[in-house]
């Protein structure tokens, strides 16, 4: 047989390691095979609904004969408006919306679109070592290379960029990082932005900022822009979602802002492959970021109350967890004596729970499990119970 009549995938596809996310959907169909009823706190996929509003301007865009045809490459002007006014009114941030905008399918597309943009094979990509899986996966698949940046939780989960060797930063083309961050919860002020900004400039990498969880913050000041600390947009490119700011994960739709350059990039990437974002998505994600002083604070109090439940549960069984203060996670330790899959398998076949193992954040999750907290607060109090259950009994087994 040969390679050329066989369909393989390619040598970077095939190479690239398993992803954890499908071994665990294959964990869960086996156990619902054997009859177990799951409760999936896995995947980060909101449970909440659409507001009707969002829905309103989405039926009635789609009504619109000019949503029928193919979109205009770079963002319909009413969406690239509202992503101006959103960067202006929340992080004062002034970008000019026509040639530092760009309407996405979602941002995790976006992110691996850049990294093909402007990686080849042989380049290098500073990625955190705990990551969001399409920062490594993307450039493992243009055939380029990682250098990991340390992220460690004696350090808040904040990444060390003095650690990096000054031979990986002078050739990075690309620095990756994620704040409020997926999966540790962890966030940054507006100090930790300058000091990456004036790293990318000192090395001349291009910053790429995650700030899918931006909206997401539990107390204290909102989370800010890495484009506040380069409001010229000279190194920057950050990319926002609107899936868990507004609950549109099934609808796909973000957008990236930032560097002209980049984004032309960006852009270019997308017109040779594609057709960009469906307009009617983009006419809802506009009224969306137009009315968010009203539609964003009754998901962040409902995350925060899931949040608070769940950790008083794991305290009336005698864990004291810190709460993290963005995101829609809790990360925790593993229990002594056990690995992350281990224990995964443990809680689905004797609690009927799916939590995410830390390695599927790479080598750096290792020990640490991800509970996402897409269920009632009811659901995760008993969840909490099950998993303080098993993890004393692991205790006591292991002592
Ligand atoms: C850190 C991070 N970035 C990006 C995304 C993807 O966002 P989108 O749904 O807009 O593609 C996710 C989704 O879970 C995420 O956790």
């Amino acid at each position: 047989m040969n390679a050329k009549t066989t369909f393989f995938p390619t040598t970077a596809l095939r190479h690239l390691p398993p992803y954890v996310f499908a071994e665990l959907d294959r964990l869960k169909n086996d156990a619902r095979a054997q009859g177990v009823r799951l409760v999936d706190l896995g995947i980060g996929s909101p449970d909440l609904p659409i507001s009707p509003a969002i829905i309103n301007a989405l039926t009635k865009a789609a009504r619109e004969k000019q949503s029928h045809g193919y979109p205009p490459f770079r963002g319909v002007a009413c969406y690239l408006d509202s992503i101006g006014r959103f960067m202006r009114s929340r992080f004062g941030v002034t970008i000019d919306p026509l040639h530092q905008a760009l309407a996405l399918s979602g941002a995790k597309e976006g992110l691996a679109q850049i990294v093909m943009a402007l990686c080849g094979p042989g380049d290098l990509a500073l990625i955190p070592e705990i990551y969001y899986p399409v920062y490594a996966r993307s450039v493992w698949l243009v055939g380029a290379e990682v250098s990991w940046v340390p992220m460690r939780a004696n350090n808040g989960f904040v990444l060390d960029l003095d650690a990096i060797p000054e031979q990986d930063a002078q050739a990075a083309r690309v620095l990756i990082i994620n704040y409020p961050n997926n999966p540790t919860g962890a966030r940054v002020e507006r100090e930790f932005y300058d000091r990456a900004v004036a790293f990318a400039r000192r090395h001349n990498v291009l910053l790429i900022s995650d700030v899918a969880y931006s909206e997401l913050c539990y107390g204290g000041e909102p989370a800010p822009s890495a484009l506040e600390a380069d409001p010229e947009c000279e190194t920057t490119i950050e990319f926002h979602s609107c899936s868990k700011t507004f609950n549109m994960a099934g609808l796909r739709i973000g957008f990236a802002v930032g560097n002209t350059d980049a984004i032309e990039a960006l852009a270019a990437y997308r017109t040779n492959v594609g057709y960009g974002t469906a307009t009617a998505l983009q006419h809802a994600a506009s009224y969306a970021l137009d009315h968010r002083t009203e539609l964003v604070p009754p998901t962040v109090r409902e995350y925060q109350y899931r949040r608070d439940t769940m950790i008083a549960s794991f305290a009336r069984a005698g864990w004291q967890i810190s709460a993290p203060t963005a995101s829609m996670y809790l990360w925790l330790p593993v229990p002594a004596g056990l690995d992350d899959w281990t224990w995964v398998k443990m809680l689905i076949r004797d609690e009927g729970l799916v939590v995410t193992p830390g390695i599927a954040f790479g080598d750096g999750g290792r020990g640490f499990f991800r509970i996402s907290l897409v269920r009632e607060a009811e659901t995760l109090s008993r969840a909490a119970e099950a998993i303080s259950r098993r993890t004393f009994a692991n205790a006591l087994l292991s002592n």
